[in-house]
């Protein structure tokens, strides 16, 4: 973040990229900003508001009519600055009849109870998992404990053939952490392409042979007005699914093992009292935000922070910020799990709240028990350096050496 350099109306300007701030630097970050007001003006990316304030990030998330998730034809707008490129998020970029239309296909098997249903299907999985890493002295805690886990629930929850998990699980956290634009984005958007085409491959043979998985439910839609067309079943599947799904909970997961290695009475804690990891769980999707921003485009003319913004301005509501506000969170910089802070916009708030929390939740809570129960007294090397974001964007993986036996 640079300095204040000019005022646009009365507010300050900044030459801020949400998308610089390094991930040691979070807290520190979102602190000052909050600290110069409720909302400023950013020059880059064409520029655009930004609101980092509990209330007033709670206030754009909860009115869709007048902060639209809309993606444009020629591709501006929709649920991030810069846009993505490739295609429209499907539910998350659509608005009003048409994201309830669309989020009605999608939410019936994600719903809580059916997740908690495959309590014991993700429990044997996270188990088998663990059984490869026993007598271990090291572990790399990313690459064979935080990608694994989501990328094969997913993959079980979606019916495709856990064999591929890991490797696709992988390339999924790479692409996302390789900013477009850069040699290493273009390096991967060969996998990019093979992963849309292998989830078309695989919607052809369900819609040949159907069985009974979640791709063959959505490929298969019969009512005429809930049918998935092409690329919206491709976005269900690759930006919902895989890198809605796999990247946040990962980061999650990663994030709560480096919080508990440095936070060792916590870890006695929960290991002591395990029936705690739920509500820890949901306190440490806040402390981490993986997904830390979202934005929005102005429909109509509104006040908010005192300034007045206008149709077609964009917003960028800074999640992380708003969940380490401290007038809204107690000592937001520690999680708690004492305290039900489920109310944080971690998993987002109103119409586009996130469909996948509850499945993300059992992933990592069962995971967390699993480290716990086997490994109470874990330490990771470079604690200091052990970062928020998973993938490199030059490339690689940040290192998360851990330790079982301490
Ligand atoms: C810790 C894990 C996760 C976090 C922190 C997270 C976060 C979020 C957030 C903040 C939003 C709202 C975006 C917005 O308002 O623009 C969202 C929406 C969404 N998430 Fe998640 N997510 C997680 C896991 C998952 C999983 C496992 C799935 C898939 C099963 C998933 C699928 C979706 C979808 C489809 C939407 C769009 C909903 C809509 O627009 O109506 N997410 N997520």
């Amino acid at each position: 973040m640079s300095e204040a350099s000019a005022t646009r109306t009365g507010c300050p300007v900044l030459r801020f990229d949400h998308r610089a701030i390094q991930s040691g630097e979070r807290f520190r970050v979102w602190d000052e900003l909050r600290a110069l007001g409720p909302i400023f003006w950013s020059d880059q990316y064409g520029g655009f508001w930004v609101v980092g304030g509990f209330e007033e990030v709670s206030a754009v998330l909860r009115d869709d009519a007048t902060f639209s998730s809309a993606k444009n034809p020629d591709g501006t707008g929709g649920q991030s600055i810069p846009p993505f490129i490739w295609q429209r998020n499907v539910p998350g970029e659509y608005d009003g009849e048409e994201h309830v239309r669309l989020r009605s296909v999608l939410l019936p098997p994600l719903s809580p109870k059916l997740i908690e249903g495959r309590r014991p299907m993700v429990a044997a999985l996270v188990s088998e998992i663990f059984d490869r890493l026993e007598g271990r002295a090291t572990v790399d805690a990313t690459r064979e404990i935080a990608v694994p886990v989501p990328a094969h629930s997913m993959f079980t929850f979606m019916g495709l053939p856990r064999s591929d998990a890991e490797a696709i699980g992988l390339t999924v956290h790479e692409i996302m952490g390789a900013r477009e634009g850069t040699a290493r984005a273009a390096e991967l958007a060969p996998a990019l392409e093979a992963i849309k085409q292998r989830m078309l491959d695989e919607v052809a043979e369900r819609r040949a042979r159907p069985t009974g998985d979640i791709i063959s439910l959505y490929a298969n839609l019969t009512d005429e007005n809930r049918k998935l067309g092409p690329d919206e079943l491709l976005s269900v599947l690759v930006t919902g699914m895989l890198f809605g799904g796999l990247v946040t909970a990962a980061e999650t997961l990663a994030n709560g093992m480096v919080y508990l290695a440095r936070h060792p009475d916590m870890r006695a804690r929960l290991a002591a009292e395990p029936e705690l990891i739920p509500n820890f769980v949901q306190d440490l999707v806040r402390w981490v935000t993986p997904a830390s921003s979202v934005a929005r485009t102005v429909t109509k003319t509104t006040v908010l922070g005192g300034q007045t913004l206008k149709p077609g301005e964009r917003i960028l509501c800074l999640l992380g910020s708003a969940n380490h506000d401290p007038k809204a969170f107690e000592a937001p910089h520690l999680v708690d799990p004492g305290a039900w802070r489920n109310r944080h916009v971690g998993f987002g708030l109103g119409a586009h709240f996130c469909p996948g929390a509850p499945l993300a939740r059992l992933e990592i809570e069962i995971t967390l028990r699993e480290l716990l129960r086997r490994a109470p007294a874990y330490t990771i090397d470079d604690l200091d350096q052990a970062a928020i974001g998973l993938a490199d964007p030059a490339g690689g993986w940040r290192p998360l050496v851990l330790r079982p036996k301490g």
